[in-house]
């Protein structure tokens, strides 16, 4: 594909040596349901990760374990060869049983797979990001990451991966990443309701490491909130993209990757997160997740 030029809310930051767009794309919510089998659709996932690229968007996030292997998939079949400026980013730590879960495989070997598994299914000889994933989807759990971090920062000088990061994880395990490799961002659950890392953010923003909230719109279960709802409706926006606008406002380090399937939302978001939130609307918002 071309290299598109389009520029897009928030500018850009860069990951390592990666120049990316802030504004990103998360691919998850490409596949069936709770991240289960194909999407309903596939031409129409095709088309939304095409249309992400054209619109200018350099960071996409997905992993092997969406589908499994579904998302990884269908980014390879829509956007190779990739254009240079694209970073797809992934994530290792779990896998899937028959029952949609997410047992967690963190040993150096399941590592190892899950590395060649992302390498075959995205069509690479190296990955641009890896983050190494300690906690679920509801949150993270304390313990050591240095054997399961230890591994990937040998892949990395095997070659077989570009930069590293780490997601689900508590302030004291970002520091005993750092301790083993450089990390160029901090992938955990975080939005408007759920503001648990505000301190570690600011940290990291003083670090010059990106803080990529995942459920930037609440996940499964879209953000709902009365507050949300005035504030939109005072400025004439959609929540959503308020939403988005405020995280883009809350620190230069914070990398969106709003998840959607459609092309008719993901032009919405990205227009949206334009948005210029006022002072008073921001102070509001805070009542959220205060
Ligand atoms: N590290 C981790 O453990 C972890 C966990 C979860 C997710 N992630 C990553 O984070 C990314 C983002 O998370 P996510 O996609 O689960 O959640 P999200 O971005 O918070 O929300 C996605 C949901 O919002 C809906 N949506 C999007 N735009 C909308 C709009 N303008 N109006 C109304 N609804 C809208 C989507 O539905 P439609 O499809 O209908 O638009 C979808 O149901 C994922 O894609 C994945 O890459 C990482």
């Amino acid at each position: 594909m071309e290299t598109p030029t389009a520029s897009l809310p928030g500018g850009t930051w860069t990951l390592g040596d990666s120049p990316v767009t802030r504004f990103g794309y998360g691919a998850m919510q490409l596949t069936g349901p709770w991240a289960m089998g194909p999407p309903a659709d596939r031409d129409g996932a095709l088309t939304v990760l095409r249309e992400a690229v054209e619109a200018g968007i350099t960071h996409i996030d997905t992993s092997n374990a969406y589908g499994p292997g579904v998302t990884n998939e269908l980014i390879a079949e829509a956007l190779r060869p990739y254009p240079e400026s694209l970073l797809v980013a992934t994530k290792v730590g779990a896998n899937r049983d028959a029952q949609g879960g997410w047992p967690t495989a963190r040993r150096p070997e399941d590592l190892r797979t899950q590395v060649r598994e992302n390498l075959r299914s995205l069509g690479v000889e190296t990955l641009d990001l890896v983050n190494m994933r300690m906690g679920d989807a509801t949150g993270t759990q304390s313990g050591s990451l240095a054997e399961a971090f230890g591994t990937l920062a040998e892949l990395q000088t095997e070659g077989l991966i570009r930069h590293l990061g780490v997601s689900n994880v508590t302030p004291e395990q970002v520091d005993e990443a750092r301790a083993i490799a450089p990390i160029v961002c901090v992938q955990n659950m975080y939005n408007l309701a759920h503001r648990h890392d505000d301190a570690l953010i600011d940290q990291l923003a003083a670090q010059g490491i990106a803080y990529v909230p995942f459920f930037p719109l609440g996940g499964f279960t879209p953000l709902q909130s009365e507050t949300l709802s005035a504030v939109a409706e005072q400025l004439e926006a959609a929540p959503m993209s308020v939403a988005l606008a405020w995280l883009l406002q809350r620190s230069p380090n914070i990398l969106l990757i709003p998840g959607t399937s459609s092309t008719a939302h993901l032009r919405q978001n990205i227009a949206g997160a334009a948005l210029t939130l006022p002072e008073a609307s921001v102070a509001e918002l805070d009542r959220i997740g205060g």
